[in-house]
């Protein structure tokens, strides 16, 4: 079945542009770039427009959400960072611009401390893949590149 939409988004929360030297222990040696690099080659390759958006505020990220309904944007792929645990007003932006979306993270946050074990999102995505490392935002992007989005996850 062919994809029903062209324009994918991937937003990176704070601390993000850090990766590479943030905790590699934690989070890996890849960098932001690398990873953004690797995913626009993939969508390229599949013929989808894919815009990456990383910021340090809140407010950005929200904003950003909003252009892209304006935009048609039809998926979103989603790192959170450390407004996974936070945000209201994130996940509401979210929700008010309903499309689609999986959230990705790094690490395994149920392996870590308490309060990285809520998510503000989980319930409204798609699907979340966590502590897979950056091929966790690869592997996100696979499954809306192989039409398992439209066919139904059920089918996927
Ligand atoms: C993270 C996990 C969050 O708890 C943390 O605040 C981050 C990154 C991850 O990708 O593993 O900044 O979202």
């Amino acid at each position: 079945m062919t994809i029903q939409f062209r324009h994918v988004l991937v937003l990176h929360g704070p601390n993000l542009n850090l990766l590479g030297v943030r905790e590699p222990d934690v989070y890996g040696s890849v960098t932001l770039e690398t990873i953004n690099q690797q995913l626009t080659a993939r969508a390229h390759a599949a013929g989808i427009h894919l815009d990456v958006f990383q910021s340090n505020s809140e407010g950005a990220l929200i904003d950003r959400l909003h252009q892209a309904r304006e935009e048609g944007v039809g998926f979103v792929i989603i790192n959170p960072a450390g407004l996974t645990h936070t945000s209201v007003s994130l996940r509401d932006a979210l929700a008010a611009v309903d499309i689609p979306f999986i959230e990705v993270h790094l690490s395994n946050i149920y392996r870590r401390e308490a309060f990285r074990h809520v998510s503000f999102f989980s319930d409204l995505a798609l699907g979340v893949i966590c502590g897979l490392g950056w091929q966790g935002y690869l592997l996100a992007l696979d499954f809306v590149l192989n039409g398992s989005f439209v066919n139904g996850p059920a089918q996927a």
